[in-house]
């Protein structure tokens, strides 16, 4: 197990199309997953995808605290950590919702980012047993956000209003700004 180095925007694997997995069960799969659990554990984000830690591979690590979940929804949807490999989110509806995101590959800053409210994910664990789940609001969120770092796209890129990619300890002057701007604006 080790703690991997987190690539920053800019190093161009997170702008790579990532490679699906073949073999979910294998060695270097499972030592890759060790090994990103333990670089999530020790940083304390919510999610990492294996092209933030150099390896361009269909490989996410994800969960979401039932604390989380409280100050994100105002309900306590919590999900244990999940690895899903090769996973395919499909859209649920069509509405969108903006909300504030962070990146382990972005420090240090937050931006508002439109994202779909309901979707359906699929993929393999990391046993090749597969996952097939629904998920709303900020769940729907981080499998959005960790699934676009797959091919290769930051959320910086998919923000609407650059005005809105703030640094994270300015971020309580723009947020009762902004909650405006989420309620009358429809992405
Ligand atoms: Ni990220």
């Amino acid at each position: 197990m080790a703690i991997l180095k987190i690539a920053r925007m800019g190093h161009p694997v997170l702008a790579k199309v990532a490679a699906p997995v073949d073999d979910p069960g294998g060695d270097e799969v499972v030592r890759l997953v060790e090994d990103m659990l333990e670089t999530l554990d020790d940083i304390g984000g919510l999610g990492l995808a294996a092209p933030q830690v150099h390896v361009p591979k269909r490989v996410v690590i994800f969960h979401l605290p039932a604390a989380r979940a409280m100050v994100e929804d105002g309900e306590a949807e919590a999900v244990q950590m999940t690895v899903l490999i090769n996973p395919v989110i499909e859209p649920l509806s069509e509405d969108k919702n903006f909300g504030w995101e962070g990146c382990l590959s972005v420090p240090g800053l937050r931006g508002l980012v439109p994202r779909y409210t309901h979707i359906r994910y699929s993929g393999l664990g990391l046993d090749g047993g597969p996952i097939d789940r629904e998920a709303h609001g900020f769940h729907a969120r981080v499998l959005q956000h960790e699934c676009d770092h797959l091919e290769g796209v930051l959320y910086p890129q998919r923000m609407t209003d650059m005005k809105w990619l703030v640094f994270e300890s300015e971020l309580k002057h723009v947020m009762s700004a902004a909650a405006g701007e989420r309620e009358a604006v429809k992405a």
